[in-house]
């Protein structure tokens, strides 16, 4: 079996001035003191990119976006491109956030794009799939994943171009109300399944699954402890260094087998 690094990233999603940014960032890194056996990586919104991608650049921490445009430049008011994001060093952008989904419109379509763009420029995408509550009830939870799934990677190649994905239940999300570590891991299973489908048992198997829906540092440890559960996408616990720190420290002990940093 394949180990795979966790990687625990926050989606500050549409919070924080630039100096509270900062000053967040400056919490989190006397914290963690550059904590290295987990890949740590922090999305804030736009405006807080380049303040962010300083403030980390002496760690090994990493910076991602919470969306980008799926063309290089042109008359698109309002949008980002993969190639603004490399300059301010992003490394990573997520993808089809279910907010973007629900609230923007977004579609597999328009992920596909974007993801193939985000590739394209070398940013690492984080892709978004996750059902609703209604969904759920309804027992169609592997389908919606599924077809999220195919339709968003379509027309890649069979190494899927080292994307990573995030397994987000709807209701899950700022809820408090976290999916069990037996039904996210059910989830994450079958979502590997699906990426054997698409990809050769390799790369399927070395593809990094983060879970994301009211991740706080009392359940982390025992989502992490999952086999198929890779990190974690987190909102609401990283907008605070204390409970974001605690998170990452969960998925660090994990494999040092001790208390990290405390
Ligand atoms: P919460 O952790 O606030 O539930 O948000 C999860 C999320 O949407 C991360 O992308």
């Amino acid at each position: 079996m394949k180990i795979r690094k966790k990687i625990v990233a926050g989606n500050w999603k549409m919070n924080k001035s630039v100096s509270e940014a900062s000053e967040l960032v400056g919490h989190i890194k006397r914290g963690l003191h550059d904590c290295r056996e987990v890949d740590v990586v922090l999305c804030p919104p736009f405006t807080g990119l380049a303040a962010v991608s300083e403030a980390v650049a002496d760690t090994s921490m990493k910076v991602g976006a919470q969306n980008m445009h799926w063309e290089k430049d042109g008359a698109y008011t309002g949008e980002i491109s993969a190639a603004m994001l490399r300059d301010l060093y992003c490394r990573y952008v997520i993808l089809g956030h279910s907010e973007r989904r629900t609230y923007f419109g977004e579609t597999d379509q328009v992920v596909n794009r974007k993801l193939k763009a985000a590739i394209e420029a070398n940013l690492i995408p984080i892709v978004c799939v996750g059902e609703t509550l209604e969904q759920r009830d309804e027992d169609k939870t592997k389908d919606v994943v599924q077809s999220q799934i195919e339709n968003s990677l379509v027309g890649l190649d069979k190494n899927l171009g080292g994307v990573l994905l995030a397994y987000e239940p709807i209701w899950a999300i700022g809820t408090g109300r976290t999916a069990t570590p037996d039904q996210a891991q059910e989830v994450h299973d079958f979502i590997r399944k699906v990426l054997t489908g698409m990809a050769d048992k390799d790369t399927a198997d070395s593809i990094r699954i983060q879970y994301g829906g009211s991740v706080k540092p009392g359940n982390a440890r025992e989502l992490f402890g999952q086999p198929d559960i890779d990190g974690a996408l987190v909102g609401g616990a990283a907008l605070e260094a204390r409970s974001f720190v605690e998170i990452v420290q969960a998925a660090a002990e994990l494999v040092t087998g001790q208390p990290t940093g405390r």
